[in-house]
Parts: C-alpha cells; sequence; structure tokens
C-alpha cells in the first residue's frame, strides 16, 4: 500500500483573532493570517472548511465583509446532539488559537438579477448576510425574510437593522407561523430566491416555487436530500488517474472511503454531498450523482462528483487524484 498522501484540498493555517456571541447559542470567529497577510478573495454564498484541532472538519459560511482582504469571519450554531464540531468551537477554540482553513469554495454563488428574494432561516442567515450586502450595493431590488425561534436566537439583527423594511424578520414565539407561499406570493419576472435553513423550510419553499421558472430558487442545505438506492450494486472500479492506481469499490464502502484505503485521503467533513468539501474532478466514466448539491445540468455534465456519497453508473471511473 501506498504512504498517505496529504488532503487533496490545501488548507493554511489560520489564527482565531475574535470571539464573540452574537445571539444565543451563536458564536462568531474571526479569522486571520499569523502574519497579518491578504487572504484569498471570496464571493457571497462562500465557506471556508475549519480543521479543527480535535480532528474534525466542519464548514461554515463566510459571513463578514469580503472587502476586508485580511480576515474571515464565521458564525457558528452551537448544535445540541452534534458530532462535536460545532461545541468544539464554543467551548475549547479561543482567540490566539490556530486552525486549519480550507477554502474558500462557492457551492451557492449569487447570479446577476434585477430583483432577490432571500429567505433565511435560524443560522441560514451566514451565507445570505453577504448576499444582502452585495445585492444592497449594486443597487438591487431585494427583500430578506429571516424566520427564527426567537429574536434572542437570531444572529446579526444589528447589522441588519439599517436595511429597513427592506428585512422583514419573524420570530416564531411573537408571530407564530408564517404563510411563506403569502409572503412569496407570484415573484415579479427575473428575481431569483435564495434560501438557507432547515429542511422544512427549503421543503415549503420549493413548494411554493413550484410554478416559478427552473432556476428561480437556490437552496443551500444542512442537511442532505433524500435519495434513492444506488443506480447499480454490482462493485466499481475507480482508476486514480495521478497515482495510477485503481481501487475497487464494493457496495458497502463509499469512493471517499475506497481511495482513502488505497492511501490517498481526501479532504471531506460532512460525509453526506452537502458540503462539497470531497469534490473531485471526473476524467472518463459516468457518476451516479447522489449528492445535493449539483443542479441538472452539472449532474449532466458529469465532470466532477462528491465522492462522499456518489457512486458509479459504469463499470469504471478515472477520478483526478
Ligand atoms: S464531504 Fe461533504 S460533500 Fe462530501
Amino acid at each position: 500500500m501506498t504512504a498517505a498522501a496529504p488532503p487533496r484540498t490545501t488548507t493554511v493555517t489560520l489564527a482565531v483573532t475574535g470571539k464573540e456571541l452574537v445571539a444565543e447559542g451563536v458564536a462568531t470567529l474571526t479569522l486571520a493570517r499569523p502574519d497579518g497577510g491578504r487572504l484569498p478573495d471570496w464571493t457571497p454564498g462562500s465557506h471556508i472548511d475549519l480543521v479543527l484541532p480535535n480532528g474534525l472538519t466542519r464548514q461554515y459560511s463566510l459571513c463578514g465583509d469580503r472587502w476586508d482582504a485580511h480576515s474571515y469571519r464565521v458564525g457558528v450554531l452551537l448544535e445540541t446532539g452534534g458530532r462535536g464540531g460545532s461545541s468544539h468551537v464554543h467551548e475549547q477554540l479561543q482567540p490566539g488559537h490556530l486552525v486549519g482553513v480550507g477554502g474558500p469554495r462557492n457551492n451557492f454563488p449569487m447570479v446577476p438579477a434585477e430583483r432577490y428574494v432571500f429567505v433565511a432561516g435560524g443560522i441560514g442567515i451566514t451565507p445570505l448576510l453577504p448576499m444582502v450586502q452585495q445585492a444592497d450595493l449594486l443597487g438591487a431590488d431585494w427583500q430578506l425574510l429571516y424566520l427564527g425561534r426567537s429574536r434572542r436566537s437570531m444572529a446579526f439583527l444589528d447589522e441588519l437593522a439599517p436595511y429597513g423594511d427592506r428585512v422583514v424578520v419573524h420570530a416564531k414565539d411573537e408571530l407564530g407561523p408564517l404563510d411563506l407561499a403569502g409572503f412569496l406570493g407570484t415573484p415579479a419576472e427575473g428575481t431569483r430566491v435564495y434560501c438557507c435553513g432547515p429542511t422544512r423550510l427549503l421543503t415549503a419553499l420549493e413548494t411554493a416555487c413550484a410554478d416559478l421558472p427552473p432556476y428561480t430558487l437556490r437552496t443551500e442545505r444542512f442537511v442532505a436530500e433524500e435519495q434513492g438506492a444506488p443506480a447499480r450494486t454490482a462493485p466499481f472500479e475507480v482508476e486514480l488517474a495521478r497515482t495510477g492506481a485503481t481501487v475497487t469499490v464494493t457496495p458497502d464502502v463509499s469512493v471517499l472511503e475506497a481511495v482513502g484505503s488505497a492511501g490517498v485521503e481526501v479532504l471531506s467533513s460532512c460525509r453526506q454531498g452537502i458540503c462539497g468539501t470531497c469534490e473531485t474532478g471526473v476524467l472518463a466514466g459516468r457518476p451516479d450523482h447522489r449528492d445535493s448539491l449539483l443542479d441538472d445540468a452539472e449532474r449532466a455534465a458529469g465532470d466532477c462528483m462528491y465522492i462522499c456519497v456518489s457512486r458509479a453508473l459504469t463499470d469504471r471511473l478515472v477520478l483526478d487524484l
């Protein structure tokens, strides 16, 4: 067996330069290079991978000022019953600590439009906050619907206050459930709807947008969409183009695990096909896409796949690994 290669996605070491509790259960971290140098640019909707000192990798949307080239800001919700990533951030990580950072990467890009409707549920505000700032800067017509359990649990209300009635805050403990379809109405032609939040919100919005033109709604998920059974149950082969190795992927393991056992470690995090960390180029063969990230056109192109969940339609895949 080959010696383990470093993770495919490059990480840099950044320092925690600030930590603040901005709402009940929500902390922000500010990260910067220890030498104060410039960080890679990013666009609204981007996230970074935090490679935590406890060995876990987690994705967090960038929610700071994208024109600040020297620091990143992320917002982290403390998930009770989570796998330990958010609790490590909340309880252990402190200013002065170092963390590995991968990315930025954007699976939720903002496309040009004359009008935007942003719908945030809870911590789903984080990728939408820079979109709001960008839409406002560009002079687009926009509205944000921000839903949460209570105002106490809703981060960044202070930063959103200057936008006045463009921002509709709906705290459930004050106002009860919202009629989402009624709020949305029939959006003007050319409107793009961006939503990030829990599954029930995304599902309700997908229903409300069902009759709108394709690509009107773009969503970012916290949990994976339900997938049917894999297209094939027989093993398939994966050739790793850079190393020349071939591995057999049996039905009980993922491509990620199979290539890992061949000594090629690919950085991963959610292992559910929702974060994008394990994106891998496909050079030949046809993937059985089982992620919650790619749209129909991207699936049809077949030139990349998320190897934590996606498998093969063909007997053989050649990956850019
Ligand atoms: S590890 Fe998150 S998409 Fe594969």
